[in-house]
């Protein structure tokens, strides 16, 4: 055996062995998406940590990787690997709680790797393909230019084609198997947010027409489905960790579900203020938007309520971690960072600033990241045979709690490092220079701008430190088995 074979079989041996004999059919194709999501996420920080170099560095590998490239793979692959994670946690779920096995598992198998193939043709292209002409044919092969969901015609429609698939095998296998109150609001939510997704697909050349239907995709995602959808994977999530009973989960899911479309679906409104539209939109989104975090807290004391009834007792210690910071995560992150500056009166000054930018960090972490990654600690607590997560695991659980305190406090830092660039420019540029070009200016070159960049670039390697870790804790937790198995 020479040294690389051996090296080679001591790494196999520190990641022990993966047993996939436990999990059913969707619950393997669920390991595919997590992997594909756990990829992308580090994607991610890797193009965010480019981007925050080139806000210190505008010079910074220039005319090889641009700013717009970055900043486009960056945001492209979290709205990816998020939705990577959420396919994958309902499949996770899917046949355990329908009692029968996927209705179209090849299909979906099929699906995930035209999904895999047509994200790495489009990353290729924004990165080869970085500047030139907008038109027809650079809209259906190259990008759509719309935030967020830049990706070409032809990929929106196999993208379409894939969440065809996955709702199909979501609605059929329930309808074959059994129906519970958490499949039925997953299915009717599947349904509505896929058919947004229409919305950011049509051009139009007004530009505050696009933008108005560009926000049905983007702000009733976030804030009506996306959050519906993390509504019952955390419901689930909770009767299986905690082994909360199904009608005061489902009791709680009815009344988040109401509040969260009541308010979030004209909170639309709060995007409307300033792009061409009508002025009601000034009083619907402040009012409809300001009730927002109300679904929040009502998460917030289900949660803790629940934990308190069972004595914070579960076998999995990270994943029961992280679903509380999600909680967490989502009131803060959407609720109070989102409230902060949804008020016209205050948006006035606020819009598109860095404040902006610290919302939407806290918001999507807080909210989506968190979530995703307590259920890959489910996943990885199954492939190590069911083995219990907690204070007995034989390094103490150092990793994964350094990789959350990393995570939280690198995320944390970033969104406080970016409040008082936006409270800066706020201040400065609007209300002191009026708003004027020279204002723009002025707040750019502030050494509190500047300052903040910096603290927010600090903690974004923080960020990715503990994003690696936990990838690492992930491969490793429980591989030698040193642990005593569930009874
Ligand atoms: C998990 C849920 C949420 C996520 C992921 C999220 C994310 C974001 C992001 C990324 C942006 C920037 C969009 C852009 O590129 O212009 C944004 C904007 C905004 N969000 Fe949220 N948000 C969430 C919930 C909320 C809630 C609950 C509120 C209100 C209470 C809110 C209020 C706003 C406002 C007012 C803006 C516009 C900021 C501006 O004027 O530039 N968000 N959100
Ligand atoms: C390594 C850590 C990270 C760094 C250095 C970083 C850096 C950046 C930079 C430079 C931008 C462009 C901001 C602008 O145009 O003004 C950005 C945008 C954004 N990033 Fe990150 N990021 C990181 C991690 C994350 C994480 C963990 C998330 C969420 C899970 C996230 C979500 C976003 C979003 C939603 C935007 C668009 C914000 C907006 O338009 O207002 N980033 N990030
Ligand atoms: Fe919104």
């Amino acid at each position: 055996m020479n040294s690389l074979t051996v090296s080679i079989e001591s790494i196999k041996s520190g990641f022990g062995t993966l047993d996939t004999a436990r999990l059913n059919g969707g619950q393997r194709l669920a390991l595919h998406y997590f992997s594909m999501a756990a990829i992308l996420f580090i994607a991610q920080l890797l193009f965010g940590l480019l981007a925050g170099l080139q806000f210190l560095w505008p010079g910074f590998l220039f005319g090889w990787i641009d700013f717009s490239v970055n900043r486009m793979i960056h945001i492209n692959a979290m709205v990816v690997w998020m939705l990577c994670g959420f396919i994958g946690s309902v499949y996770w779920l899917l046949e355990e709680e329908s009692g029968i096995p996927v209705a179209g598992l090849k299909l979906g198998k099929l699906a995930f790797w035209v999904l895999a193939a047509a994200v790495t043709v489009v990353v290729l292209v924004y990165l080869f393909i970085q500047t030139g002409p907008g038109n027809d044919t650079t809209r259906w092969l190259i990008n759509e230019g719309r935030e967020y969901i830049e990706a070409p015609r032809w990929a929106d429609i196999g993208i379409v084609a894939v969440m065809l698939v996955f709702f199909y095998n979501v609605a059929a296998t329930f309808a074959r198997g059994h129906w519970s109150g958490i499949a039925g609001v997953l299915t009717l939510d599947l349904v509505a947010l896929a058919g947004l997704y229409l919305a950011g697909m049509f051009y139009a050349t007004n530009i505050t027409v696009d933008q108005y239907w560009w926000w049905w995709v983007i702000h009733l995602w976030v804030e009506a489905t996306w959050e519906v959808l993390v509504g019952c994977i955390m419901a689930w999530g909770l009767m299986k960790l905690l082994g909360v009973s199904r009608r005061i989960v489902q009791t709680w899911l009815y009344i988040e579900v109401a509040l969260m479309f009541g308010s979030g679906i004209l909170g639309l409104g709060h995007h409307y203020f300033w792009i061409g539209t009508p002025d009601y939109w000034l009083t619907i989104g402040g009012f409809f938007s300001a009730l927002e975090p109300v679904p929040l807290v009502a998460m917030v004391v289900h949660s803790v309520y629940d934990a308190g009834v069972h004595k914070l007792k579960n076998s999995n210690h990270p994943a029961f971690a992280w679903i509380i910071a999600h909680t967490f995560g989502n009131f803060l992150g959407a609720g109070v960072w989102g409230f902060m500056h949804t008020l016209p009166q205050i948006n006035l000054y606020t819009h598109g600033t860095q404040w902006s930018a610290s919302h939407g960090h806290l918001a999507f972490f807080g909210a989506y990241a968190t979530l995703i990654i307590a259920f890959f600690y489910l996943a990885v607590q199954q492939l190590r045979g069911g083995m219990t997560f907690g204070a007995n695991l034989s390094d103490h659980g150092w990793k994964w709690k350094w990789a959350m305190g990393l995570l939280n406090t690198g995320v944390m830092g970033m969104t406080i490092a970016l409040l008082v660039a936006g409270y800066e420019q706020s201040f400065i540029e609007r209300a002191v220079e009026g708003s004027t070009w020279s204002g723009y200016f002025a707040a750019q070159n502030h050494p509190w701008f500047q300052q903040a960049m910096g603290w927010r670039l600090a903690f974004g390697v923080m960020t990715f430190v503990g994003a690696v870790l936990l990838m690492v804790d992930l491969l490793t937790v429980g591989a030698d088995r040193d642990t005593t198995p569930l009874s």
